[in-house]
């Protein structure tokens, strides 16, 4: 959600307080419960997570906002603050809007928890979030997994992490209809403070790494190219049915079983037995999932200058390879790639627009942004947004006093 006017740098206690007073001018009660859950940038580990391989998200400070209390019979009263609009439906029959996009995210994770069995009822609630919209940076997971969080405080609900994460995933497959893998839901549930997760999307074995920027004297800038492509649902999906193709062949001729088993030798004995479209998705696949893993390597000891390289090898797969880079993020790694105190940079998220990544010594940051939005200009792109993030906190709820 392009959430303007939201302002990310106010002090997240104010900003509750002034949140809690929004809402009882709407609902005329107090919210009972807070929660929140924040987007995410991935250092590396792109469209692999629906490939069944590895990623290695790191949640940002930027947030959804959720504020409940319980409500009137079956009845949910949803006010979007960024939006300045109100949803309100029956927990009898909760269907997709067609009128709003943003109102099926949450009525699919009320949707989905009823559907698992769980006992909700009538609820008031305001949403809030940071996290601008169609941006590469996940405001959908953030606002999925927040209101999940805050229902299961609100009516006591146990449920188990990796539960959360799963059926906001599918709340998002099955109710808005977007087809995404398990990263951003996972990251908004799992995430810790200057920590990357590393998740293995076959198996969700996880682990945390240090992400020490600011002690290394660096920090990860977000280009936000501002370019919101009506194709990207579609053109996802076509990649990951050509990934599926590929892997389909590889399994025929080599007996692999997936991704994580092929190696790029193999899938060079096999390149006559398919498309070279297919070729290339494969590729990339296994690529990726071989730079996940030394990044891992090389976050262990700090190693920033290698885990940046690893991040302008992973833009060159995605942009020749997977497809699914635009100009406008094209211009991020070139400036990077000129740029000696960047240490790398790429697309995050889906691509075809939204965000990019630029690991930068901090002192540099400034002189950075000049020089992209000096080229951008130049170019006649759209004018690029910055964030300079901090490795936040996963999901967090609590009930409000009195
Ligand atoms: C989107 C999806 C994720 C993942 C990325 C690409 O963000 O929601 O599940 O597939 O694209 O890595």
């Amino acid at each position: 959600m392009t959430f303007s006017g939201a302002s990310p740098t106010l002090n997240s206690f104010l900003m509750s307080k002034n949140l809690e007073k929004i809402f009882f001018e709407i609902h005329r009660s107090r919210p009972r419960i807070l929660s929140s859950a924040p987007g995410r940038i991935n250092l590396i580990g792109e469209h692999t997570d629906y490939n069944n391989g590895y990623v290695l998200p790191a949640a940002i400070h930027l947030k959804n906002y959720f504020l409940a209390s319980p409500g009137q019979d079956n009845l949910v009263h949803v006010w979007a603050e960024n939006f300045q609009q109100e949803d309100s439906f029956s927990l009898d029959q909760i269907v997709p809007s067609e009128q709003h996009r943003w109102v099926n995210y949450i009525r699919g994770i009320f949707w989905v928890l009823q559907k698992e069995g769980y006992k909700l009822g009538g609820t008031n609630a305001l949403v809030w979030g940071e996290v601008p919209l169609e941006s590469g940076l996940s405001s959908s997971a953030a606002l999925e997994v927040s209101v999940m969080k805050g229902l299961t405080e609100l009516f006591g609900i146990n449920l188990p992490p990796e539960r959360m994460a799963k059926l906001a995933q599918e709340a998002e497959n099955d109710f808005v209809g977007v087809k995404c893998g398990l990263m951003d839901q996972f990251i908004a549930v799992f995430a810790q403070k200057n920590k990357a997760l590393f998740l293995d999307c076959e198996t969700l074995a996880y682990e945390l790494f240090p992400l020490n920027l600011e002690k290394n004297e660096l920090r990860i800038l977000v280009h936000d190219t501002k370019v919101r492509r009506k194709l990207a649902a579609s053109e996802y999906n076509v990649r990951r049915q050509e990934a599926l193709e590929a892997l389909n062949i590889l399994r025929e001729i080599k007996g692999v079983r997936t991704y994580k088993e092929a190696t790029t030798d193999l899938l060079e004995d096999v390149r006559r037995a398919m498309p070279d479209v297919f070729y290339r998705r494969a590729k990339h696949v296994i690529s990726e999932n071989e730079r996940v893993q030394k990044a891992l390597e090389f976050l262990k000891i700090d190693q920033f200058a290698a885990l940046g390289k690893l991040l302008y090898e992973s833009h060159e797969s995605l942009r020749d390879d997977y497809e699914v880079s635009c100009p406008e993020l094209d211009l991020l790694y070139e400036t990077g790639k000129e740029f000696p105190d960047c240490l790398g940079a790429r697309l995050v998220g889906a691509g075809f627009g939204g965000s990019g990544i630029a690991l930068l010594k901090q002192a540099h940051i400034e002189r950075f942004k000049a020089k992209l939005l000096a080229k951008a200009e130049e170019e006649g792109f759209p004018k690029p947004e910055f964030h300079i993030i901090s490795v936040g906190e996963g999901a967090t709820a609590k009930h409000l006093p009195g």
